[in-house]
């Protein structure tokens, strides 16, 4: 049997990871798999039903009766209801990490996950994906940016979806939740030790989705 092929894209917060890694994905045929947003809807649902987002085991009983679908064209649906942007807000971005130390959380969005990947040739962004959840891709790349371009990246991106903000603000949280997800006990954002690092800092997103095609194309087995 043919394994279908992996491409793992792990990294800090506005990396560029999404953007890239769907692009790459168009350009190849694969499937773009966006674990941040599995995670961001578990977050959105526990802060829509009131639950402490530290209580794991309730999140947990919720968990098992919710269902995350992700379409190519980056849609994510919620039990079946269109959450796309409804996962983007603040209040999630300020409760996904908590929510993501979870160990149940993880091994449940895990198992999930590795399913994408049995069937179709994927391209998964994450924190953990080449470390924990498919440690034998076939490529990984850890994408990394300074803090300030990222702050900088997020903060015009609301300003073009019209989302007010503040640079300093955005920079502090963004800052808080790499910390957060760096020294989680449970899969930690670390770099895989086989992971080729794409700093994106002063990489338009042309130059960075070249580079991806460049490490595919050259690797090619
Ligand atoms: O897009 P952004 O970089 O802001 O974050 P994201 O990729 O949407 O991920 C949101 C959060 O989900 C992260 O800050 C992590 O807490 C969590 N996450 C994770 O723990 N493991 C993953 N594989 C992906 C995301
Ligand atoms: O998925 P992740 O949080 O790592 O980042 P993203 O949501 O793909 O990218 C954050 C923002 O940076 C988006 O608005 C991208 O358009 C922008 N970006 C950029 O300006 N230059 C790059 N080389 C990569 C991303």
């Amino acid at each position: 049997m043919v394994r279908s092929k992996v491409i793992a894209i792990d990294g800090p917060a506005a990396a560029g990871k999404s953007t890239i890694a769907q692009k790459v994905a168009q350009m190849l045929g694969y499937v773009y798999i966006d674990t941040g947003a599995m995670y961001r809807a578990v977050t959105l649902k526990a802060l829509n039903q009131n639950i402490d987002v530290e209580d794991e085991e309730t999140i947990a009983k919720m968990l098992q009766d919710t269902s995350i679908r992700l379409t190519n064209d980056k849609k994510v649906f919620l039990d079946g209801e269109d959450v796309t942007d409804a996962i983007r807000q603040p209040i999630v971005s300020q409760n996904v990490s908590a929510v993501s130390a979870h160990k149940f959380v993880r091994d449940e969005l895990k198992r999930r996950q590795i399913e994408y990947a049995k069937t179709d040739n994927v391209v998964m962004d994450g924190r953990d994906i080449g470390t924990n959840v498919l440690p034998d891709a076939d490529y990984k790349i850890f994408m990394t940016a300074s803090v300030e371009v990222r702050a900088q990246r997020r903060y015009d991106e609301n300003l073009r979806r019209n989302i007010p903000c503040d640079l300093e603000t955005l920079k502090q949280e963004i800052q808080t939740r790499d910390e957060l997800d760096s020294t989680r006990k449970h899969s930690p954002l670390i770099k895989a030790e086989d992971a080729i690092v794409v700093d994106t800092s002063d990489l338009t997103i042309d130059e960075v989705i070249d580079a991806i095609i460049n490490i595919v194309k050259g690797g090619e087995k």
